[in-house]
């Protein structure tokens, strides 16, 4: 299959560029960019290119590719850092700035170029870079400028590059995706031969092999991930080597619990070990109301229910770990690629000490490890699940842990369930649950007064949140229809007596994050 290699220099936005070009059907892959070229350079390569990065090129320590990485007979694309290089290796002038410019820039393209076809002359990009490009090389030609004349692509014939100072991945970036379809289906002429149902023969054939007849543990949290997982390895493999666990914490959503031993057993799970353990959380969170220390609790006993409840199931001794993992954990967590990446998630569970032992073992199967987030979803639509399990929104692994802020007690999960499960039903049924990225309630350690009958009354407060997003690292406020949110809130206060009052979320992240914590 032609491939498209991801030069990664360590920006976060990486991995967009991966997703980008998917998206126009060209299967990308991302490799540290100071690798060897020889390792995954073939000839099913048809073109490269090369990210940003959080360093200079005068850094010392900054990423320095292979010099012969240039010579190769394909198209190469720099983003940001990846031109950049390019420009000061090929004797253009790059000039040192301290501060950072960051934000939209329009831009202007009046040159003939198969990047650009199909865009307009003058567009809108994003940029983000402290150097800048004051002249390309010298036998290149500038390909676009921003509207203040500075360089903003170039191309180097000789070395089949060009080069952008714009960020084409990001989403704010206008024509942002066609630029880098152009640039894998025009430039680099690769095929559009990748799509996830295509995927689907190829990874249930690399389950099969990598597992044998070995038995398989898939840990299941209820979200997207665990459940494709599940249904991929129940339909690779014979059912009856297949183990899911589901750790009930207390801290799920309502009729959880029930949906997910629902979902499985139609799946044909024969091994299903559902754990109630909500009140040894309940009992190890009281007191607690500190974030992080909350999030500690959580975890460790994440991590001692299983480990028990694994050594309960008497699985055999050389058993396989299976794990949702994607593409995005992978890069988010510095494992595999881009030795540069920064770490930016702490909360995946690549790090518990069972799973680090199963995988230095290599005993570990992660079959989503190549997807991003909605190829996981379109390989569940192939997979037969149904649309209201792949199409879920994202759930944090600490669960209501995370949304009741202070103390976690049982009494304060079962109100924000409540809230949590009306606000989720008005959504979908009026049929804007999908136009949402994120939506979840939030129970507030205040109260404020309010009036029941004639009586005034302390009630608790409920935040609402609402975002649109592509991947969870940044997100803008969804802009509900007028009276929506009104409606809502009347439903809630009729129907949760302990809330008083409702209030909506309007921060976007950044300065926010998703979830209030
Ligand atoms: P933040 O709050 O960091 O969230 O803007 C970004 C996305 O990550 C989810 N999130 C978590 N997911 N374990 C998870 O598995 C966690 O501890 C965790 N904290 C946040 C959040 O729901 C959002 O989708």
């Amino acid at each position: 299959m032609d491939r498209i290699v991801i030069l990664d220099f360590g920006s976060q936005t990486t991995h967009l560029i991966g997703r980008r070009v998917r998206d126009a059907g060209v299967y990308a892959e991302i490799v540290p960019g100071v690798s060897a070229v020889e390792s995954w350079y073939d000839d099913t390569v048809r073109g490269l290119i090369l990210s940003g990065s959080p360093f200079s090129v005068y850094d010392e320590n900054g990423p320095k590719p292979s010099r012969s990485l240039f010579d190769l007979p394909v198209p190469k694309l720099g983003i940001c850092y990846g031109a950049q290089y390019a420009a000061h290796l090929f004797g253009g002038d790059v000039t040192r700035s301290e501060t950072r410019e960051y934000g939209p820039a329009r831009v202007v393209s009046n040159v003939d170029d198969p990047l650009f076809e199909t865009i307009p002359e003058t567009f809108e990009s994003w940029m983000s870079h402290g150097d800048a490009i004051a002249a390309g090389p010298s036998r290149g030609e500038t390909l676009a400028r921003s509207e203040n004349g500075a360089i903003a692509a170039y191309s180097f014939p000789e070395a089949r590059f060009t080069g952008l100072q714009f960020h084409p991945e990001v989403s704010h970036s206008q024509y942002g995706s066609t630029l880098l379809a152009n640039f894998a289906r025009r430039l680099c002429g690769a095929r559009a031969e990748w799509n996830v149902e295509r995927y689907r023969a190829e990874i249930e054939t690399a389950v099969q092999k990598s597992v044998g007849d070995r038995t398989v543990l898939l840990l299941i949290s209820g979200g997207v991930d665990s459940t494709v997982v599940a249904a991929l390895l129940l339909r690779a493999l014979s059912p009856d080597h297949v183990h899911l666990m589901y750790v009930d914490t207390g801290l799920m959503r309502r009729g959880e619990t029930g949906e997910v031993r629902e979902t499985l057993a139609s799946l044909g799970a024969r091994h299903l070990h559902i754990v109630s353990a909500a009140d040894r959380f309940y009992g190890a969170l009281e007191g607690i109301t500190d974030p992080e220390k909350k999030r500690e609790i959580i975890g460790n006993e994440f991590i001692r229910v299983q480990e028990r409840e694994i050594r309960g199931a008497a699985l055999p001794s050389d058993y396989l770990l299976a794990q949702g993992t994607l593409y995005t954990d992978l890069i988010e967590s510095g494992h595999g690629v881009g030795r540069h990446a920064n770490r930016i998630k702490s909360h995946h569970n690549v790090a518990a000490p069972m799973v680090v032992e199963k995988r230095d073992r290599g005993e570990i199967v992660e079959p989503l490890a190549n997807l991003y987030k909605d190829e996981v979803r379109r390989l569940g639509t192939a997979l037969g699940l149904p649309d209201s399990i792949v199409g879920r929104h994202p759930f944090p692994g600490p669960g209501l842990g995370v949304r009741v802020i202070g103390e976690v007690t049982r009494q304060r999960c079962d109100t924000l369930r409540h809230v949590d499960s009306l606000f989720i039903s008005e959504l979908r049924e009026r049929g804007l649950y999908d136009e949402i990225w994120q939506a979840f309630a939030v129970l507030l350690p205040v109260r404020a007064v309010g009036v029941a009958g004639d009586e005034r009354a302390y009630g608790q407060i409920v935040a609402l949140r609402a975002i649109t997003s592509v991947d969870g690292m940044t997100a803008d406020v969804y802009e509900f229809p007028p009276g929506v949110l009104r409606s809502i809130s009347a439903r809630i206060t009729n129907e949760v007596p302990e809330v008083g009052r409702v209030v909506f979320d309007v921060s976007g992240k950044p300065p926010a994050t998703i979830e209030w914590e």
